[in-house]
């Protein structure tokens, strides 16, 4: 994946900034150029030698000096990044480039790159937990569709206990690749549901609910874009269809039945994010209903079948299957429950009450259920949260 590619490595001034000296070797020896700018404070803790050895190129700090040896003036070096990682970034960086101050080298570059940008913050952990420096990774992740590599929790450098250690040199490389267009999915056949249902009850009016589709549609996205042959089966929504992807559109739970029956067990992955109504009115009246008197009007309503179990009953070895459980309340006991019910190999789960989380916005707070016990991922953009599920599926086939 990286061989050839330009990574242009920017490094800060905090003590993870010696990690840059591992980091930029085993992509060097993974066949990548590796460019690296460092800030002044960066100095303190390496130098520009160490950098230049280790990846066999200039590593420049100052945006006027010695232009003429490297021919490194920031646009050209911001055009020629494949991929432009940060790492250590510190809480200054982080403020200075999402307030669009662009001072030195590396934030004149990367302000001007078009290359998708991967940042390993490593700072205290009250830094990192300062609504300020969270308020600022938000904003480059939406305003810039950042990736961020989330630090650990541990002992940091200045004794403290928490999170603030910058992510493993491994984890940091794995973002790089998935920047680069890692095509880890030739080759699968994915399915992939989305957004709501529609349940009829006359000609003009249907029961549904607040499911908005852009879950589904951002792992078929990201699904199709690593190289997977993509089928989304999607409820009534209103998004483009993605890139290199098969879609299908259904109306109500019984026809997304008919075709996830038609369509399971072709595929490798089936991943389930759509909200299909449990129940449907019992009668679909053919013409308009209409008002009589001032009687309270009755709906009756009938249960829908189970999509998910009928796909688990069909479930072929080797095949994995995803669910999705939007909650209100008791998250980790419903997820448990659907896991067994449905025979899914893993169930994301969100609590549709949190900020950031649930329908129609562009963040979610997830929760992986599965055999083994939970991890819980922290706010994220709906699109890493499907490069997450994907990573996951991955390492369960
Ligand atoms: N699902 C399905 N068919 C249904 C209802 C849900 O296939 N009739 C799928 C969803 O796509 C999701 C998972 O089952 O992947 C969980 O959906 P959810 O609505 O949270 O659960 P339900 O099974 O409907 O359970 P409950 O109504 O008790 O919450």
């Amino acid at each position: 994946m990286l061989k050839n590619k330009n990574i242009v490595l920017g490094v800060t001034g905090g003590i993870a900034a010696y990690r840059a000296a591992q980091i930029a070797r085993d992509m060097s020896k993974k066949g990548a150029h590796v460019y690296c700018i460092l800030t002044k404070n960066a100095l303190n803790f390496i130098t520009q030698q160490t950098m230049e050895t280790l990846t066999g190129n200039p590593a420049v700090v100052d945006m006027f000096a010695r232009p003429d040896k490297w021919e490194v003036e920031h646009i050209s070096l911001a055009k020629r990044a494949d991929v432009f990682l940060v790492a250590p970034a510190s809480a200054n960086f982080l403020g200075k480039m999402a307030a669009g101050v662009a001072d030195d080298m590396l934030t004149t570059t990367v302000m001007a790159t078009k290359a998708p940008v991967v940042i390993a913050p490593a700072m205290n952990v009250n830094m990192y937990e300062n609504p300020v420096t969270q308020r600022n990774m938000r904003t480059l992740r939406e305003l810039l569709g950042v990736t961020f590599v989330e630090p650990s929790v541990g002992l940091l450098a200045c004794n403290d206990v928490g999170k603030g250690h910058i992510a493993a040199d491994a984890d940091i490389i794995a973002a790089v690749e998935r920047a680069l267009g890692k095509k880890d999915f030739a080759g699968k056949r994915v399915l992939v549901t989305a957004g709501p249902t529609r349940e009829a009850l006359d000609p003009v009016r249907y029961l549904t609910n607040k499911s908005s589709g852009k879950m589904g549609y951002a792992i078929a996205a990201a699904a199709a874009r690593r190289g997977a042959a993509v089928t989304l089966i999607s409820g009534p929504v209103a998004l483009e269809k993605p890139d290199g992807v098969h879609r299908v559109f259904i109306e109500s739970t019984q026809e997304l039945y008919r075709e996830m029956e038609a369509r399971c067990e072709e595929q490798d992955v089936i991943i389930q994010a759509a909200a299909p109504a449990d129940y449907r009115p019992a009668q679909v009246a053919e013409q308009k209903i209409k008002k009589t008197g001032d009687e309270p009007f009755d709906i009756h309503l009938v249960q829908n079948p189970d999509v998910a179990a009928m796909v688990g009953q069909h479930k072929r070895p080797g095949q994995i299957l995803v669910g999705f459980a939007a909650e209100t309340q008791n998250l980790s006991t419903n997820a448990g429950k659907k896991l067994l019910k449905k025979n899914l190999d893993f169930i994301v789960g969100n609590d549709v009450t949190r900020p950031g989380a649930g329908f129609d916005v562009d963040t979610n707070i997830v929760t992986f259920y599965d055999a083994r016990g939970e991890t819980s991922l922290p706010q994220l953009l709906k699109s890493e949260v499907a490069d997450r599920i994907l990573d996951r599926v991955l390492e369960l086939m």
